[in-house]
């Protein structure tokens, strides 16, 4: 840390700060004691007279369109693609460090894209810095540590996302569709948004927007951010997007084709067992592995079960995975990022 900051602490504002990302930014802030000295919580216009809690204490909400990114050092963004690529260059302009929770730059090749358990010597001397979609960031957790052991040749991924991922519209709306369900009152057509369709008591098997491919957004961030981050693009990523009537916590179904057959599963459990960020359930008994309601909110893990090798071929592993997209998947490993430019003197 530059002698600056040593005594008064990072002055940092967090961009998006009345978000559902934003809050729980926030919260890892304090709970990880993160050296913040003067906090700038900025929203929009329409939060104006609001405050966020930080460390007790209550801080006005800041409008972002006027503000000076050059009273601060560190900028966490988190409030949707457009307003990072308006208000980034400003901010880096302004002289921060720049960390962006949103996809506006994560396939740019002069920008890393970085989780923090899998590549974080990729921050090199950049002062921006880009957070991975929250499902990739998961699924990386558990795929480094086995590719670096057994040679990853393919992934073949299937999400249910909870519908934090999709910022807190998504969360008062499935909790008032079941609440209508519950009470037998019509959900129309015009309460679906921000989804296509009905979200409570439903799968919806397109997150984001349909690409000229038949592919989601969602699904081709999570194939082109794997190559970026592994810096292996000869790796088969093969993803199906579902958004789930969950409210927290992503789960994912991942099968990993290995180079060979010439590995345990009790190997594979041993390396994952043992990984960073990395908590394995894999009791093989009722109720002995990962759910979202039990371990998708509020925990800093990506946790994994029901490993077994695929019958159909020995050269590929199953396993299940949890993860909260709001902290793993957004705002922990944002901080994290932070962390690694605090330690390697970049901040
Ligand atoms: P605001 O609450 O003022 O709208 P979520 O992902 O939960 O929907 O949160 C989005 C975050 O991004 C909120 O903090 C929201 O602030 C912020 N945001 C959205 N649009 C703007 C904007 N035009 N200027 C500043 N912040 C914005």
């Amino acid at each position: 840390m530059s002698d600056k900051f040593m005594d008064n602490g990072i002055d940092t504002a967090v961009v998006g700060a009345t978000g559902a990302v934003g809050e729980v930014m926030l919260q890892i802030l304090a709970s990880r004691n993160f050296p913040v000295g003067e906090l700038f919580p900025l929203a929009s216009q329409r939060s104006m007279g609001k405050t966020v809690e930080f460390k007790d204490k209550n801080y006005p909400v800041i409008n972002l369109e006027t503000f000076d990114f050059s009273k601060c050092k560190l900028a966490l963004f988190s409030a949707g693609g457009e307003i990072s690529k308006q208000y980034v260059p400003k901010a880096l302009e302004q002289g921060c460090f720049v960390v962006d929770n949103t996809s506006m730059f994560r396939n740019d090749d002069a920008i890393p894209l970085i989780v923090s358990e899998v590549n974080p010597d990729a921050l090199g001397d950049n002062k921006l810095i880009a957070n991975p979609n929250c499902s990739t960031m998961g699924m990386l957790v558990a795929v480094k540590p086995l590719y670096d052991k057994f040679g990853v040749k393919r992934i073949d991924v299937s999400t249910y996302q909870a519908v934090a991922g999709a910022g807190k519209k998504a969360i008062s709306r499935l909790s008032e569709q079941t609440m209508d369900m519950i009470h037998m009152r019509e959900i129309k057509a015009e309460d679906y948004d921000p989804f296509p369709c009905q979200i409570a008591f439903n799968l919806i098997p397109q997150i984001g927007d349909f690409t000229d491919n038949g592919y989601t957004t969602e699904e081709m961030k999570m194939v082109n951010e794997t190559h970026k981050i592994l810096e292996d693009s000869s790796i088969g990523v093969n993803v199906t997007c579902v958004r789930a009537s969950v409210f927290y916590g992503h789960s994912m179904t991942v099968r990993m084709e290995f180079a060979n057959s010439d590995w345990s599963v009790d190997e594979a459990r041993e390396v994952l067992s043992v990984a960073p960020g990395l908590t394995v359930i894999d009791e093989q008994k009722d109720g002995g592995y990962p759910t979202p309601m039990n371990e998708g909110g509020g925990k800093d893990d990506v946790y994994v079960g029901r490993l077994r090798r695929d019958i159909s071929d020995p050269r590929a592993l199953n396993l299940w995975l949890v993860s909260d997209s709001l902290r793993k998947g957004a705002a922990l490993n944002s901080v994290q990022i932070a962390e690694l430019a605090l330690e390697q003197n970049k901040l």
